[in-house]
């Protein structure tokens, strides 16, 4: 599991050109840790895979893997367009710098409110709902509107992040997509995209290739019976990376093969002019590039176990405990050393289920010890949390042998920042 932007010096992790051990010792643990390096290296190697196959591609990075400004300015730099979900992510969005035409507002139970602002914000609207269709209308009718359509089947690494089926509370199905199509066209809506997402952390591409086919039939039936044309086809996201040592990395170059072909078919066969060809990874372009630092406190046993107790719990990183994830875990100052034991790394929060791992394989730890949470570029800090009235933690950019914090540490006061004490209890 060690590979760039992590390498094995003298025993020691170092993630581009940075020891691991320099970087807990001058921001503290728990620390998030990126590389710039790899995430502009995954942006580009899915680029050229998917452009030089379909030249009019477009990738919009979905912020909510990771929403740091830093980050969004990294990926707008490579040329990234951006997904986003909710008003907060536009807003964090601007902050760094995307122009309105480079946003997709995909929101699901959006409010009023909210489609004002984007309406006044001129940004282009993914609608998930008739029911949003006509209160967007209400405000006014927007020159350009995108629907996201339920292709009546989904896939993904677990069920709560399966997004399309009978199940899922995503997107029109085809009856009422065709309905708001229509109603869109007759109220003076000029031009068109369609975006279907069938859920996320993808491996077996066969599941997707096939959503892709049925998105197909769908909006070739829509763009026929409605008489309009595409600008764009959004296929979402959804691409998994390998978590586990004996799970394979996506075949890039090959899903940009079929991809491409589906697509080109699928274009000629309902006679659609060329549109561009949209796509929306966040796990992709960031998770191989993010660990999580964390250092051992405690060790304790009981007659059946070994427990490693260090100060990253499901506040830190939700994913082992919301999903059963696992994050392969490194000894970050004995990489050299043989795994010898087993133990379940478990984190501060008063709660039982508060694992990163359970049954881990790892050499003989020592408190003091350093872990690094492989794969946490990827909704980690994202799903974060207060829980337990813990301050979030830090995260810090690597490039090179350059290293800086690009999110400070919560502290106490941050915790108290929106409470509010009345009157009545100001006594005493
Ligand atoms: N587009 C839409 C409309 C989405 O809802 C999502 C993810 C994406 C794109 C990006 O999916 P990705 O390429 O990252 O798989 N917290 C979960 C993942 C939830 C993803 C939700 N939607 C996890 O940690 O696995």
């Amino acid at each position: 599991m060690i590979k760039p932007p992590l390498s094995n010096r003298d025993g020691r992790l170092f993630i581009e050109e940075v020891s691991t051990l320099r970087l807990a010792e001058e921001y503290d643990t728990p620390l998030y840790v990126v590389s710039e390096t790899k995430i502009r290296e995954n942006y580009r190697r899915l680029s050229s895979a998917l452009s030089s196959r379909y030249p009019k591609t477009r990738i919009l990075y979905a912020a909510k893997a990771n929403t740091n400004i830093s980050i969004l300015k990294i990926l707008r730099s490579e040329g990234a367009f951006l997904d986003t979900v909710s008003p907060g992510e536009v807003f964090t969005a601007f902050k760094a710098g995307f122009k309105p035409g480079e946003l997709l507002y995909t929101g699901t139970s959006v409010r009023n409110d909210e489609l004002e602002y984007l309406l006044k914000s001129k940004i282009l609207i993914n609608v998930d709902s008739l029911s949003q269709l006509r209160r967007i209308l209400d405000i006014e009718a927007p020159k350009t509107i995108s629907f996201r359509v339920n292709p009546k089947a989904g896939a993904g690494h677990h069920k709560h992040v399966i997004t399309a089926g009978a199940k899922a509370k995503f997107g029109l199905w085809e009856d009422e997509a065709l309905e708001a199509y229509r109603i869109a066209r007759d109220r003076g809506v000029e031009k068109f995209g369609i975006q279907m997402h069938i859920g996320s952390g993808i491996l077996e591409l066969s599941p997707y290739l096939k959503g892709v086919e049925k998105f197909f039939k769908i909006l070739g039936k829509i763009g026929r019976s409605v008489g309009i044309s595409f600008e764009f086809i959004d296929l979402g996201g959804g691409l998994g990376v390998p978590y586990r040592p004996e799970q394979n990395e996506i075949n890039i170059e090959h899903f940009s093969d079929e991809v491409a072909r589906l697509f080109r078919e699928g274009v000629k066969q309902f006679g659609l002019e060329e549109p561009e060809l949209w796509i929306e990874p966040g796990r992709y372009l960031i998770a191989d590039a993010g660990i999580l630092l964390t250092k051992v406190n405690t060790l304790k046993s009981n007659p059946t176990r070994k427990f490693a107790g260090v100060d990253a719990g499901f506040n830190t990183l939700i994913r082992p405990i919301l999903y059963g994830s696992y994050h392969h875990i490194l000894v970050a100052n004995k990489l050299d050393e043989e795994p010898t034991e087993t133990y379940d790394v478990v984190g501060p929060i008063c709660e039982s289920g508060d694992a990163l791992a359970r049954d881990r394989r790892l050499p003989r730890l020592s408190e003091g010890d350093l872990l690094a949470v492989l794969n946490a570029g990827a909704y980690g800090f994202s799903m974060c949390s207060n829980y337990n009235s813990r301050p979030k933690p830090a995260e810090a950019l690597v490039k090179k042998d350059e290293h800086t914090l690009i999110r400070a540490r919560e502290s106490f006061e941050d915790l108290l920042l929106k409470q509010r004490i009345p009157d009545w209890l100001m006594i005493g």
